[in-house]
């Protein structure tokens, strides 16, 4: 089963359906998943991703094998593939794939038997991201993004989070914008929903934004840009900055952030504007949805 692996073939009925079973949980609601055996395969770093998708497995009673980028074959020189086959021949139930390859998670799931969480593809994609995203937007405006503007600023053209939530949030209603210089934006070739629209100017991309998203900069996924750096970090998100929103106006960060970097530290930690800490707790309610659905 795919249900996972590309936030544009979540349609709005799955999109609602897995942030309403993520709600129950967090409302203490329980599922039983105990015979299951669940395979996390991160060949890239991570901290939040990882612990949560462990975690959301541990909640419904699940057991759990990690292969990480330290640690296994794939430094001997095995492909990505191959690895994923270790779990896969050893009987897991359902595999959470990291990757910086950017069709990795899909072409996995093509090869093997076994559902694939898509948790992370290179700058293509991270549906649980995008959910989780959308679940803390909808518990912040009552339950209706619909015509409500998100504004996403930084590194977007490296940015797989800024790929699942162009889908995920358009599809609930929202308007997304992204913000930045050339530079920073994805090449004009390539396909978002209609409902994206590009700022080159920060004053213009946030003016009415009932939402301003800070991303960033993805310094693995390019060499030598000097000017694409300098880009993004003309436009810090902080307490100057987010004042261009709508008064009221809220701020995401995916996480990991640098502080001071694309986001002031204080705005970040401040909970008259900040919903950081919300994504990052709703990120484990998601992912328990994510694995009832491809499990039971
Ligand atoms: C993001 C990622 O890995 O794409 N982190 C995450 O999963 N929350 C964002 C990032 O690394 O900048």
């Amino acid at each position: 089963m795919t249900l996972f692996l590309h936030s544009a073939a979540l349609d709005r009925k799955r999109i609602e359906a897995t942030i309403e079973r993520a709600r129950e949980f967090r409302d203490g609601k329980r599922a039983d998943l105990s015979d299951k055996i669940i395979g996390l395969l991160f060949f890239e770093n991570s901290s939040r991703t990882r612990v949560s998708f462990e975690m959301a497995g541990m909640r419904l009673g699940a057991r759990i094998v990690f292969l990480g980028p330290e640690g296994s074959s794939i430094k001997k020189g095995e492909t990505e593939l191959d690895t994923a086959k270790v779990l896969s021949c050893n009987g897991v139930d359902a595999m959470v794939v990291r990757t910086s390859v950017n069709d990795g998670p899909a072409q996995i799931a093509a090869s093997i038997d076994v559902p694939v969480i898509n948790a992370g593809s290179g700058v293509t994609d991270h549906p649980s991201q995008g959910l989780l995203d959308a679940m803390t937007l909808l518990d912040h405006f009552n339950d209706d993004i619909d015509g409500k503007t998100i504004a996403i600023v930084g590194d977007i053209a490296h940015s797989r989070v800024v790929r699942a939530n162009a889908h995920i949030l358009t599809k609930l209603g929202a308007h997304v914008r992204f913000v930045g210089a050339d530079a920073m934006l994805p090449d004009a070739s390539e396909d978002f929903p209609r409902n994206v629209t590009r700022h080159a100017d920060l004053k213009d991309g946030l003016d009415g934004a009932d939402a301003v998203m800070a991303l960033r900069i993805q310094r693995e996924r390019f060499d030598n840009r000097p000017d694409l750096i300098a880009a993004c970090e003309a436009l810090s998100i902080n307490h100057d900055t987010i004042a261009l929103a709508k008064p009221g106006a809220v701020v995401l960060h995916p996480m990991p952030m640098n502080r001071d970097v694309e986001i002031s530290g204080a705005l970040a930690d401040d909970l008259a504007y900040s919903l950081l800490w919300k994504q990052m707790e709703n990120g484990l309610f998601i992912r328990m949805a994510m694995f009832e659905a491809v499990m039971s």
